[in-house]
């Protein structure tokens, strides 16, 4: 009897600690502890294990320790469909088709952080549904040239309106414990070399113009992940760069993130291990993996790294660093116990990208108000093959297996039936294809008949029909805007010019909606009176565009990129090849210099340099009603700290509810340094009912009066007199109020 109630006393004593959980496992400690404890924990092979793919989407955790492995997934509009292990190709699941949501240049034209806030929280609940610790996205790279491939996945060209929308998508998401991956960090604002472009640019060009949205990512929006970009900057790879991801991103902005390399962008494995680089994905290891399967053992970061420890080449010094990092973005994710369920194509992301797409769509031109069509008994005449075909599939690493895409042609069925009379004629083919790794649209968009039969039927239908609503743009193939490859040129592909110009010619109430994630040229914007921009919008997209067609949403979208006549009216093709796409240096076909000889003049600042006037300026959109945006005046014509604080009216003066968007941009009237005409500084978005009118606040600070001093690397403020120019389009600037900083 005695023993046992020594067993029992030893038993009690004994039970808090067998009991006590290891620290790393110990939600009540804090992360930084916990990484402490599970770092001396780990081997070496086990922190090798982690910095680096295991298959194409995957690392690994540390199975000894209890923590799973880490699993990522495209991309920036939706979850990509699952491939196989070490493929490319479908996985075949029959459980991962998403909702499609709006392309990022949709969501920057609506100009309203909330909407990127409720685009992060449905995309992460995705993400957790189907299982996936982080997002390759959002992307964020300037829009430099009209001609980008991938301008259809980022915010456009102003990195004061990057940084605003990018930090609320980044924050709703990490909320639900699903990293974002800030991409493609840097310069990679083209296609076509983006492996071998080594970009050229000034200092103030890459504070002022390129790094901003990052910057706001990391600083604001804390991001967990930043994706490395292929190309090479100063000599570095910017998957490896000791002067982007170490003396900038790590040092002065103190990210405590991950860097995760893009899908074959680690080149050297002293680079990989010194300058920056934590997660290695998608490695062809210089050939020596290419094609080859299951190859991550051959990994920069991988064995050789481990042998290179072993022989004491290396301390564990940046391996630590590395663990650490990955160590706390698991913490964050999958360690994470907090992390709730996730929902796949609930109605509420439905609804998301209905308002997103809704909100976005910019109403370019409406000459007569022949838009919002007057449908009641009307016949109508949809043209083009951008109102059947589905554009979800295609464009690159964001394709998606949406589980439905609603056309323009069927969003304008369904919300008219019983109302008008609808017709279709093909118009135009372009791209018949359609499928990515694998994922086909299903769609048999063949078509044998010539051009011009094709523009004869639309014209001959166009003259009985009330309406013409013609559906264009681009598309997700090669050579339009799709990944890997920019554009040729900034006219409308496949005779589509014709097109619009003969029906525009019999018809007129013609509208013409631009699909794309570009600005094209319209030489014929004077014959078509209503001219839409409708962007790549995803799951929605037809439901969006009857919507705003048929006026039940009074658009409100703004463009967040200039759209230009030509592209002789851009920076960046108005200093020869040197400037766009580059020249290969040594006449070889390895590094191609691109140097970006416009500096800071990248968009409206280009054109108010030159005093061009685009087609549709930076900031421009219409409504079904109208604003007056009046009676600007701030708290203090005087600012010693730079902080300032305006106060302006804003007036529907129209029949309709909408919503307008304010803009402020700053003149700085003397300064040192040469300096854009005006930047955007604030804005804010307003919805206002028929006579309403609000007071708008809106706040800068020092940093919005500064430039990147060269000199002293840093940012500068210079005393003296400064203008703000305030109205609802940046060539609509209807007040304005001076002050000074002292
Ligand atoms: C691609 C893209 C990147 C994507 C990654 C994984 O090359 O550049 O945006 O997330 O590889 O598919």
């Amino acid at each position: 009897m005695r023993h046992l109630n020594v067993l029992n006393l030893v038993l009690l004593l004994t039970l808090p600690l067998c009991a006590q959980k290891p620290v790393y496992l110990d939600e009540t400690k804090g992360i930084e502890e916990r990484i402490d404890d599970a770092l001396k924990r780990m081997t070496l092979s086990e922190k090798i294990g982690v910095i680096h793919a295991q298959s194409k989407f995957s690392s690994a955790g540390v199975k000894r320790l209890g923590m799973p492995d880490f699993w990522t997934d495209d991309g920036p509009h939706g979850v990509r469909p699952d491939v196989l292990w070490d493929e490319w190709v479908q996985a075949g699941q029959t459980n991962d088709s998403c909702v499609a949501f709006p392309a990022l240049t949709c969501l920057a034209a609506t100009w309203n952080p909330s909407m990127s806030a409720l685009y992060g929280h449905a995309l992460g609940e995705e993400a957790l549904y189907r299982g996936k610790d982080m997002i390759l996205g959002p992307g964020i790279n300037i829009y430099r040239t009209p001609l980008g491939g991938r301008n259809f996945e980022y915010m456009g060209e102003d990195p004061y309106l990057t940084s605003r929308m990018v930090v609320p998508y980044i924050q709703s998401m990490q909320e639900l414990g699903v990293a974002s991956c800030v991409k493609h960090y840097c310069l990679n604002n083209d296609e076509e070399y983006r492996h071998n472009v080594n970009v050229i640019v000034s200092d103030r060009a890459l504070r002022e113009i390129y790094l901003p949205g990052f910057e706001a990512a990391v600083k604001e929006g804390k991001a967990w992940g930043l994706m490395g970009a292929y190309n090479i900057y100063k000599d570095e790879h910017n998957c490896h760069n000791s002067i982007t991801l170490k003396k900038i991103l790590k040092e002065e902005w103190d990210f405590d993130g991950v860097v995760v390399s893009d899908w074959g962008g680690a080149h050297d494995m002293d680079q990989a291990v010194k300058n920056g680089l934590d997660m290695e994905f998608g490695t062809w290891t210089d050939g020596l993996a290419l094609n080859a399967s299951n190859a991550y053992d051959n990994y920069h970061l991988s064995k050789s790294y481990q042998k290179a420890i072993e022989q004491g080449r290396y301390s564990t010094k940046e391996l630590d660093d590395k663990v650490r990092r990955v160590l706390r973005l698991f913490f964050r994710t999958t360690m994470n116990k907090q992390r709730p369920y996730g929902f796949l194509c609930s109605e509420e992301h439905y609804a998301t990208a209905r308002k997103v797409a809704s909100e976005g769509i910019v109403l370019l031109q409406n000459e007569g108000g022949v838009l919002p069509l007057k449908p009641q008994g009307k016949k109508i005449l949809v043209v083009g093959e951008n109102a059947i075909k589905m554009m979800t599939v295609g464009g690159g690493s964001s394709s998606l297996k949406a589980q439905h895409e609603i056309s323009p042609l069927d969003g304008l069925k369904q919300r008219l039936a019983g109302i008008s009379e609808i017709d279709y004629a093909r118009g135009y083919v372009g791209d018949v294809t359609g499928n990515y790794d694998g994922v086909t649209t299903g769609q048999n968009l063949k078509d044998d008949r010539k051009p011009e039969q094709l523009v004869e039927e639309a014209v001959e239908k166009a003259k009985a029909a009330d309406y013409v609503i013609i559906f264009g743009g681009l598309n997700k193939s090669d050579y339009q805007d799709c990944e890997g490859h920019d554009r040729k040129a900034m006219e409308l592909p496949y005779g589509q010019d014709e097109l619009i110009k003969s029906v525009a010619a019999v018809n007129s109430n013609t509208v013409y909606v631009n699909i794309s994630g570009n600005a094209v040229c319209m030489p014929w914007r004077k014959q078509v009176p209503a001219i839409v921009q409708g962007w790549f919008l995803g799951s929605e997209a037809g439901t969006a565009l009857a919507s705003v067609l048929v006026g039940d949403t009074n658009p409100s979208g703004r463009l967040p990129f200039t759209w230009y006549n030509n592209l002789d009216e851009v920076g960046a093709h108005s200093f020869g090849e040197a400037a766009f796409p580059g020249i290969w240096r040594d006449g070889k076909k390895d590094i191609i210099d691109e140097e970006y000889k416009e500096g800071i003049y990248v968009g409206y600042r280009w054109t108010d340099k030159q005093k061009i006037k685009p087609l549709f300026a930076f900031g421009h959109g219409l409504g079904y009603t109208t604003f007056k945006v009046s009676n600007l005046r701030t708290e203090n014509p005087v600012t010693t700290d730079g902080n300032m604080t305006y106060y302006v009216d804003v007036t529907n003066t129209g029949d309709m509810e909408g919503s307008d968007v304010v803009q402020l941009y700053l003149t700085d009237v003397e300064s040192s340094v040469d300096r854009p005409a005006k930047e955007l500084k604030a804005f804010a978005k307003v919805s206002l009912k028929p006579g309403d009118t609000k007071t708008i606040v809106l706040k800068t600070d020092k940093r919005a009066l500064s430039f990147w001093d060269e000199g002293t690397n840093d940012w500068k403020a210079e005393p003296g007199e400064f203008v703000a120019h305030v109205g609802d389009a940046s060539d609509r600037l209807t007040c304005k109020v001076k002050f000074t900083f002292k």
